[in-house]
């Protein structure tokens, strides 16, 4: 725990293996003194996720983990979130899947988002499978992590329009603008 303006904040760790515009989100969302959460650690399974930069930039502990051997790679994990005792864990387009011994083993809250309206569209391509399929509404979802992809439980979602215009980079735009209001709300509302 960490004494910040008098207040504990949850020790978290933020996963991802992409952009990180989430995860920017969040962190700028982890300094404000409402936040719960404060941001210790980013863990990446690649070097090339360019949120990365992030971990410089708000001077942030970072580690990138090599999964060739998937088991070692959540061991090693599981015994640097011991070390930095991280309490709380977001995934933020993070691309592997924890299995179902890691999130036993970490015992604590592990959430996600998602860019659509679970429990439609579990798993990749969000965005294209919603206007294929001619749909008036898409979205995204903050969700417990549990051990079947995506199928935890939800704590918030939101709604957006599609339009007849959108394509799958227009749609994920717009959602992805959703994504940064509802992290952080789903956030409070858990801790809250
Ligand atoms: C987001 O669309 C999120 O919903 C999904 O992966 C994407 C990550 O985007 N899980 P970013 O790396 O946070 O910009």
């Amino acid at each position: 725990m960490e004494k910040l303006t008098g207040l504990k904040k949850i020790k978290t760790a933020v996963f991802i293996s992409g952009t990180g515009s989430n995860l920017k989100n969040i962190i700028k969302f982890s300094k404000i003194k409402k936040s719960p959460i404060s941001i210790n650690l980013i863990i990446s399974n690649t070097c090339l996720a360019k949120g990365l930069k992030y971990a410089e930039q708000f001077k942030i502990k970072k580690k990138i983990f090599n999964f060739k051997d998937y088991n070692k790679a959540e061991k090693k994990i599981l015994i640097l979130l011991k070390k930095e005792k991280i309490e709380f864990i977001c995934l933020a387009g993070y691309m592997k899947i924890l299995s179902a011994g890691f999130i036993k083993k970490f015992g604590k809250k592990i959430i996600n988002i998602h860019p659509s309206l679970l429990p439609k569209y579990k798993g990749l391509n969000t965005h294209s499978r919603a206007i294929k399929n001619k749909d008036k509404l898409a979205g995204c979802t903050v969700h417990y992590v549990a051990a079947k992809l995506d199928s935890g439980k939800i704590i918030l979602q939101k709604k957006v329009k599609i339009s007849a215009r959108d394509n799958p980079a227009s749609l994920k735009k717009k959602v992805l603008k959703q994504e940064h209001k509802l992290y952080p709300a789903a956030i409070m509302k858990i801790f809250n």
